[in-house]
């Protein structure tokens, strides 16, 4: 079982060590810094569009989440925020969305696993009935994650070009 404990150093692929821990007020400029680093091609799966800056609103989301409601880790290797996974509760619904980024260097080292592994437990220790995402059809990397850790993929019947991935908790 993944720690929910938060926080706690973990050991990846490559022997590079990062700390997860929940996001705080004063990541503000890591989180700018590390969306300033994303590839043009990680911007577009995280946010199924293209985008040049961070939005305020999405930022002040990020470092300021609602308790009860969202929960939001963040992976950090040295000073640097290498990713971060959130969680947030869908009104009216006994479920939850979540997302996650990693900078792209970070890809493929088993960070994403345990970032999702963390958001789960997390969420079933809170009681949430259901998790789900809208991952890009073409987001080969995050359905194949997702589909491991046991999610369900499914057609958006609103948007061919979108899945929707959820998992009973
Ligand atoms: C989605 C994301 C978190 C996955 O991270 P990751 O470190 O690549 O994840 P993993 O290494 O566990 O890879 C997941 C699976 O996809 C495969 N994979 C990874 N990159 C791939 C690629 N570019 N094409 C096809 N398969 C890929 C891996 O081999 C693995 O498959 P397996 O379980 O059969 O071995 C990362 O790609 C990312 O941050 N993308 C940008 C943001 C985003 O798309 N977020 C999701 C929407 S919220």
């Amino acid at each position: 079982m993944p720690a929910t404990d938060l926080p706690f150093q973990a050991t990846l692929r490559d022997g590079h060590q990062v700390l997860l821990r929940e996001i705080r007020e004063a990541d503000r400029p890591g989180v700018l810094e590390a969306f300033d680093h994303l590839s043009d091609e990680s911007r577009y799966t995280r946010f199924m569009g293209s985008m040049k800056s961070l939005p305020e609103a999405l930022l002040d989301d990020a470092v300021h989440p609602v308790a009860g409601r969202d929960f939001v880790i963040v992976a950090v290797a040295g000073d640097l925020l290498v990713g971060g996974a959130r969680y947030t509760g869908i009104r009216g619904r006994d479920a939850c969305e979540f997302a996650i980024t990693l900078l792209d260097d970070w890809h493929r080292l088993g960070l994403a696993p345990l970032l999702m592994e963390t958001l789960i437990a997390h969420a079933r220790q809170a009681g949430v009935a259901l998790m789900e995402g809208y991952v890009l059809a073409s987001n080969r990397a995050m359905r194949r994650l997702a589909r491991r850790l046991g999610f369900s993929d499914a057609p958006c019947p609103d948007d061919s070009t979108v899945r929707i991935v959820a998992l009973a908790l």
